[in-house]
């Protein structure tokens, strides 16, 4: 990934590894089945609003501590708190980040492994059958979901165990434009063929009476799994920077690519969604039940474009599953003095086992429900996304806001203006694990308790 130095060969490799880290399943296939259960409107535009108030400010954060920190992550705060002669304990941060990396990896791998699957059966052509009907076969099968999730979880770990250099670099030089177009194509088919002024009313209006600390919380946590916040990948990310590169303006380019695909992703499908009258509440299975209906009306055109789809899908989600493994694998390697590869082959298996726990959420363990949660599948997300990643996102804005201002430079962040450069460290400070830790009590307490204790505070 990179070069002997420990650095990205140019600013471009920045850009690119982080935008296909942050462009992935999580804009695809999770922004529009959560703006979906979320009430639409209201969510997208929380999402919006707290993607440029909490997301930009933290992203930069967590991409300063490792450009400046260097290494990887738990090594990075641990540096700079010696630094800064803060206690080393700050490293905990580190450490969550790199737990909710593991889960999220857990269960990022089952549905990639079902984005492979279908890509193959969308090669055969959907005509005639009932999406409904193909999606519950192949969900239900524990041993089939296994094999497909391994050949991407093993594929990424070979990937990031030989170090993925330039690889990365060239293959995303190409992808990314191409997913980019493809997501505009979708959007231009669902604006023609599609109820594209239903999707727009749905997506953009805002419904006050949708407005409770569970859509909130899933906002932020979205917000934050989207832009590959939390759990270290920016910080090791970070640390490969040119000193030359600017973590503001890399950040800003990042966040608007992967907020841009978000919402395209959303006005591809939900136009879908509403003209052929399918439930836009229907979680996880949205993409793959609504996409396949669409892919079957469209026929032989369909047989085409549905692969491909599938396989830029895939690719997303591959370049973001490099990504989730990176900080884990170089921790494991440098605190343990094993070779990269060694050290990716522990993470993959680590990552195994919690994959068949999420596996097990689709059949075996459908009904298994734990607490408020269905299942150990939406367990492991809920723990990570929204559990996990606001903890992570608060430890990160305080160990900068208010350990390392004297490592806050102009030249070291990029922000030359100095009200900006203020602005940030405030937010840092004081406004994001202000408001991340409300919104994460809040949140929990009515996820998991059923509790909406804003009914309590404002009567
Ligand atoms: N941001 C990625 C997505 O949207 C997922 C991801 C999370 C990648 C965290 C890296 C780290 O799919």
């Amino acid at each position: 990934m990179q070069s002997k130095s420990g650095q990205w060969n140019n600013n471009l490799a920045f850009l690119l590894a982080a935008t296909g880290s942050a462009v992935g399943l999580g804009n695809i296939w999770g922004f529009p089945y959560k703006a979906g259960e979320n009430g639409g409107g209201l969510f997208v535009l929380l999402y919006i609003f707290f993607v440029i108030v909490l997301g930009l400010p933290v992203f930069m954060a967590e991409v300063f501590i490792g450009k400046v920190g260097k290494g990887n992550p738990v090594g990075a705060v641990e540096a700079l708190a010696k630094k800064t002669k803060s206690s080393r304990n700050w490293n905990l941060v580190a450490y969550s980040g790199i737990l909710a990396s593991l889960i999220i990896a857990g269960y990022y791998a089952v549905i990639a492994g079902l984005v492979i699957n279908y890509g193959f059966i969308a090669a055969a052509g959907f005509v005639g059958t009932d999406p409904g009907v193909v999606y519950a076969q192949e969900i239900s099968s524990f041993w089939e979901m296994t094999f497909w999730f391994s050949i991407f979880l093993i594929g990424s770990g070979i990937v990031v165990g030989f170090g993925i250099e330039k690889g990365i670099e060239s293959a995303m030089r190409i992808l990314l434009p191409l997913l980019f177009v493809l997501v505009i194509l979708m959007v231009g088919y669902g604006a023609v063929r599609g109820d594209m002024p239903a999707a727009l009313d749905y997506l953009f209006s805002w419904k006050a009476d949708q407005f409770n600390p569970g859509t909130v919380q899933a906002a932020v946590g979205q917000a934050f799994f989207s832009l590959s916040i939390g759990m270290g990948t920016l910080m090791a990310f970070g640390s490969y920077m040119p000193k030359s590169q600017q973590v503001s303006k890399s950040s800003v380019i990042v966040v608007t690519a992967d907020t841009g695909v978000a919402l395209f992703a959303g006005l591809a499908i939900f136009p879908l969604v509403f003209f052929f009258a399918l439930d836009p509440t229907a979680g996880t299975e949205l993409v793959f039940k609504t996409m396949t209906t669409a892919f079957a009306e469209m026929g032989l055109f369909g047989q085409f474009i549905g692969p491909l789809f599938y396989f830029l899908l895939a690719v997303a989600a591959f370049s973001s599953m490099i990504s989730i493994l990176e900080p884990s694998v170089v921790f494991v390697s440098e605190k343990f003095n094993f070779s990269r590869f060694k050290s990716s082959m522990c993470i993959v298996v680590i990552c195994f086992f919690l994959s068949l726990i999420s596996v097990a959420g689709f059949n075996v363990l459908k009904d298994a429900s734990i607490g408020a949660l269905d299942n150990p599948f939406e367990a492991m997300k809920y723990l990570a996304d929204d559990f996990l990643l606001l903890l992570v996102g608060t430890g990160i804005s305080l160990f900068v806001g208010h350990r390392l201002q004297n490592v806050i430079t102009a030249e070291a962040t990029g922000i030359s203006n100095t009200f900006l450069l203020k602005l940030w460290v405030i937010v840092l400070k004081y406004i994001s694990p202000i408001s991340l830790m409300i919104i994460w009590v809040l949140g929990n307490a009515q996820v998991l308790f059923g509790v909406n204790l804003l009914d309590y505070i404002l009567i």
